[in-house]
């Protein structure tokens, strides 16, 4: 088996974690099992920058965002989103299905949001959270959490939930110093596990808000999550081999060091930039930092479809990328740094689109 998949999540799994995840079947709320769950806390709280529990729920990242917003508006409250780019603006519609009055500050792709803007919607009043998507797989770009964080403190009823989706385990996420609420994310990106498995951090104060929220149902109850972590136990039956497989990563996670897994994937993304845009591509924004796990690119003029590009690719080649997500579909390119361990597993794509 040889990487041959470089889109921005699901991400190539490597043989020794499909190993690790090749177990055989035990009750789920065995002290056998039990030790799994446990092992995966300290590398998840290291990388959500947190001494609280990292919930694991057996759902894709999207029910980790609908929990956030299930558990922490009260009845007559409004959720407030910022959104540049398609992630964000999935957030907002997930508020809008669960019955939310939303507020909605929506940038263009790309550009990083106007700090007075978020400001004076925060000044309207009887808002109970901000959501935001830390880094923005649409575009590739970064929203600084520092700055909003600040600008949200000055908002003590106001929980600041975050989708980090697409920078866990590649760029530090500070929840505990920024003062984050909720930090959310799956296994199928920098993790580089298969898909079915997502994680979420919850502030006690967030928690505290969640115990006063009616009707939040059972499968993705903050409050039932919680008093089940607590245990080291599954709050139903849980993808045990999946958590088999995120014990595992953890493992060797921990092993290589956070810092250092994070100034690696800085690098090999550095690597990818520079080629793409030594042979014509270009950075489709420059205005936003950018994520560390994948980098999205308009084509030089001599291509007009990227759709056709990226199919002629893996048909001469066998390499997968991504033509552009929602309305940049066919406009870009997406390629994915995620889960990849050294430049040299980047070179053959790279060699293949030159
Ligand atoms: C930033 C971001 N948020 C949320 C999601 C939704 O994740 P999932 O498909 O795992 O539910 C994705 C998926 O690519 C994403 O990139």
């Amino acid at each position: 088996m040889s990487r041959n998949i470089f889109i921005p999540g699901p991400t190539w799994v490597e043989p020794a974690a499909y190993q690790a995840m090749a177990r055989e079947i035990v009750p789920h709320r065995s002290p056998e099992f039990r030790s799994a769950i446990t092992s995966t806390q300290n590398g998840l709280k290291s990388l959500a920058g947190t001494v609280r529990p990292v919930y694991l729920s057996t759902t894709s990242s999207t029910g980790m965002m609908e929990a956030a917003v299930r558990n922490l508006i009260r009845p007559n409250k409004k959720v407030f989103h910022c959104s540049n780019g398609a992630f964000g603006e999935k957030w907002a519609d997930i508020s809008k299905r669960c019955g939310h009055e939303v507020l909605h500050y929506q940038e263009k792709w790309g550009q990083p949001f106007d700090e007075e803007i978020i400001l004076s919607i925060l000044n309207q009043g009887n808002i109970d959270a901000l959501c935001i998507v830390h880094a923005e797989t649409s575009t590739a770009c970064i929203n600084d959490l520092s700055r909003i964080s600040k600008i949200v403190q000055n908002f003590p009823d106001v929980l600041l939930c975050v989708d980090a989706v697409s920078s866990f385990s590649m760029q530090a996420i500070e929840m505990d110093r920024l003062q984050l609420d909720v930090v959310l994310a799956g296994v199928q990106k920098g993790i580089a596990l298969p898909p079915g498995l997502s994680i979420c951090a919850v502030s006690q104060k967030a928690l505290d808000r969640a115990n006063v929220v009616p009707n939040r149902g059972f499968y993705l109850d903050f409050c039932e999550h919680e008093k089940q972590i607590q245990e080291s136990m599954p709050i139903s039956t849980p993808a045990m081999n999946l958590i088999w497989g995120l014990s595992y990563r953890m493992e060797q996670i921990v092993a290589e060091g956070i810092e250092a897994r994070y100034d690696r994937h800085k690098q090999i993304n550095e690597y990818l930039v520079d080629q793409l845009t030594n042979k014509g591509w270009n950075l489709f924004s420059e205005m936003c930092p950018r994520t560390a796990g994948l980098a999205c690119f308009t084509p030089p003029n001599t291509i007009t479809d990227t759709c056709d590009w990226a199919r002629k690719l893996k048909e001469s080649t066998g390499y997968v990328v991504d033509s552009g997500y929602g309305k940049l579909k066919g406009k870009v390119i997406r390629i994915s740094n995620m889960g990849i361990s050294d430049i040299s597993e980047l070179t053959p794509l790279i060699e293949a689109i030159n």
